[in-house]
């Protein structure tokens, strides 16, 4: 019997199912680094994460993903439990440093054997995978010879993507070039809270740069290698609103509209890069001709990930965009201290559809962390969870009601993991993991969602 069949059907009638299409992907979603550990096992060589997560004072704890999830030889068990919640899609990435260690040259055939059998096993229990070929791991090699500032590093990325596209392309349509490059940029180069940790604006908007050059010339690569490939790009989006009605807050929020969503979505829409964030950052691009046309690669589909509204204040003094976000009093807050608001996922869905005539949309993360007790019966009940992700599915569904093309929905995470700086502490999975023991067991978030998921079937 599986999960579903063991629940009342009462839960699901917050949304409306019958709003999303029949060939609804439900799925669940994860990152190399952050479940599968065996990071020196066949082949696989450092990633800046690995030198990340060694550095004093970067990680939460101290913790690393050298053994994480364990997912790297669990995977068996992680796709029965997919089974189990009743998914039939699943987002997964491919570590580059496992499949090409030295970030270009040789590659590793143990790397690919392994995403190789996961495919086929994942193909085997009915669930389509959906590979995002970057979530954060560059081979440490190429940080070395300057990595994401460096245009060489696009040149490479496009290399590793075509073969594994190659290798791959003939069970695997759907492909994502790049996870959320805002925190590769952004994050990475600009504030330091992530891999490499740099805290430079002209490294970070030459990355800025790079990483959507790589996304185009991966999209090509991909598609050379496995022509019935349907390639996206994955973006973290937010609401932004004024703290005030002042000019000052309008014009941040314009400014923070501009660094975390426009600069984004406007070069893969042929927009080319916002002007008023170029004079905002004040550095040059470096741009060739030709350049904008890559970027700008047709999208088969495009990548949703949604956390948090924000609201945001100027501040003149703080690093670009000169905006900070605040908190609001009496808003409801996740455990890493997250807003709540499910209507900003919605709000998104349409912007996509209404202001860039956007590819068919598909949630690649939604979720949020608790922190979560195994009861004494051995149970994780996890209402909080459990609300957040009905009132997000709940907005998907008022989208696709009003006609935006809603076409999946992978809930972060499959599995508690290696929250990047955060370490272990920050618990995303629909199924809990005890590290101790790698022991695996499904919140009741979990439970409700494989309800949802039957319901809609039934439908
Ligand atoms: C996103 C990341 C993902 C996970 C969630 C909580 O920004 O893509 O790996 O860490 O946040």
């Amino acid at each position: 019997m599986t999960l579903s069949e063991s629940l009342p059907m009462t839960a699901p009638h917050a949304v409306d199912l019958a709003a999303l299409p029949r060939d609804f992907l439900w799925g669940t979603a994860t990152s190399a680094y952050q479940i599968e550990g065996a990071v020196d096992e066949d082949g696989r060589a450092p990633s800046i994460w690995d030198t990340f997560s060694r550095t004093p004072g970067a990680i939460d704890g101290g913790h690393t993903g050298d053994t994480a999830c364990d997912h790297y030889h669990r995977w068996p068990e992680d796709i029965a439990l997919m089974r189990e919640l009743g998914t039939n899609a699943y987002r997964l990435s491919v570590a580059w440093p496992r499949v090409v260690p030295g970030g270009d040259g040789p590659v590793n055939p143990k790397g690919l054997d392994f995403y190789d059998r996961l495919v086929d096993g994942l193909l085997a229990a009915g669930i389509q995978p959906s590979v995002t070929l970057y979530h954060w791991d560059l081979p440490q090699a190429l940080e070395d010879r300057g990595g994401w500032p460096v245009r060489d590093t696009a040149e490479h990325f496009a290399s590793y993507a075509g073969l594994v596209a190659a290798r791959l392309g003939d069970r695997v349509t759907q492909w994502a070039t790049l996870n959320e490059p805002l925190c590769s940029a952004w994050i990475g180069h600009l504030e330091g809270r992530m891999a490499p940790g740099r805290t430079d604006l002209t490294a970070a908007v030459r990355a800025s740069y790079h990483l959507l050059l790589g996304h185009g010339f991966a999209a090509r690569a991909v598609r050379a290698a496995a022509p019935g490939a349907r390639v996206g790009i994955v973006n973290n989006l937010s609401t932004v609103e004024a703290a005030t009605s002042g000019e000052a807050d309008l014009a941040a929020a314009r400014r923070m509209d501009g660094h975390v969503n426009r600069w984004w979505l406007d070069p893969v829409h042929g927009r080319g890069f916002p002007s008023d964030m170029r004079e905002v950052y004040g550095v040059d691009l470096p741009e060739q001709p030709g350049d904008l046309d890559t970027i700008a690669a047709p999208l088969d589909w495009i990548g949703l990930n949604y956390y948090f509204p924000q609201v945001v204040t100027a501040d003149p003094d703080g690093p670009a965009p000169h905006a900070r976000q605040i908190a609001r009093p009496g808003v409801p807050r996740t455990g890493m201290d997250w807003e709540v608001d499910a209507d900003g996922l919605e709000t998104l869905i349409m912007r996509l559809h209404q202001e860039y005539g956007s590819a068919p949309v598909h949630i690649t993360e939604n979720g949020s962390s608790y922190p979560d007790t195994v009861a004494p019966d051995g149970t994780v009940h996890d209402p909080e969870r459990t609300a957040y992700l009905t009132a997000h599915l709940a907005a998907c569904a008022r989208a696709a009601r009003r006609g935006a093309p809603v076409a999946g929905y992978y809930a972060w995470s499959l599995l508690d993991n290696f929250e990047w700086a955060y370490g272990y502490d920050k618990r995303f999975g629909l199924v809990h993991v005890d590290y101790a023991t790698q022991g695996r067991t499904v919140k009741s978030s979990g439970r409700h969602y494989a309800g949802i998921i039957a319901a809609h079937r039934a439908g």
